[in-house]
């Protein structure tokens, strides 16, 4: 079985689309995603109904939960880039029937799914919806041990938009470091896909993974970041910083 893990769409149409297109030229069987699917990006309506359409697997992110209920812990930008998104699934883009269906499929998202020695969360096993595990963590030993005492074996995250590999030894390898790819063993592992539609790690391009008999690969993809930079500075309650950060990949 072939799938591809994908995680934190953003709202971002033109990386999904690339990321898809991608995906389809891979073989792949099923499309799992990892949460956020909207929050910060010009495209929450279409994306979710891309989702809906394929992903027969898709974990609660905390902005998809910010979506339904009082939101916490965001920082002013993301917080009306909230609202925002709100009014749009609220009112725009769709019949009636359409809008409850995002809605419903929103509040019917599970905060993980175990499938066999794979767990899929969006932010931590601790802390399903909210907890972050950046590389730098590598070096709190108590957090990577709590963390792994709830880890049975593979652990497929995202959240941190950074993608990588968490090691028992208490090691974070980037997809550099691993050549693109990395053998699940017998090793217990986190490992991080990366965002689609608004990487973190310096790298413009979108990220997912395949995962295919215990071997993870990444996948970089190019798309059209001005487009959707400049759909972002057409939006008054959209920040810039949103549409620059997808520039420089940050
Ligand atoms: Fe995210």
């Amino acid at each position: 079985m072939k799938r591809a893990l994908i995680s934190d769409i953003h709202a971002n149409l033109e990386a999904l689309k690339a990321v898809l297109a991608d995906i389809r030229n891979q073989g792949v069987s099923d499309v799992y995603c990892l949460g956020d699917v909207i929050g910060y990006g010009p495209n929450p309506c279409e994306c979710l109904d891309e989702v809906i359409k394929l992903c027969p697997v898709t974990i609660l992110g905390n902005h998809d939960q910010a979506a339904l209920f009082d939101p916490d812990g965001f920082n002013p930008v993301a917080l009306q880039a909230v609202y925002w998104t709100r009014e749009q699934l609220e009112a725009a883009n769709g019949t009636p029937a359409q809008i409850n269906k995002r809605w419903d499929f929103l509040g019917e998202l599970p905060r993980t799914h175990q499938e066999g020695d794979f767990l899929f969360v969006h932010g931590s096993a601790r802390e399903p919806t909210n907890e972050y595990v950046f590389p730098e963590d590598v070096y709190n030993q108590r957090k990577m041990e709590a963390l792994f005492s709830r880890v049975d074996k593979y652990c497929f995250q995202g959240h941190t938009h950074i993608p990588g590999v968490f090691t028992m030894d208490r090691e974070f390898l980037t997809p550099e470091d691993l050549g693109g790819q990395y053998r699940l063993g017998d090793e217990r592992v986190m490992i991080n896909v990366g965002s689609v539609g608004q990487p973190r790690d310096n790298d413009s391009r979108a990220c997912y993974a395949i995962i295919e008999d215990n071997t993870l690969t990444y996948r970089r993809v190019e798309y059209n970041v001005d487009t959707t930079a400049e759909k972002i500075y057409d939006i008054p309650d959209l920040d810039n910083m949103l549409g620059d950060r997808l520039r420089s990949g940050r």
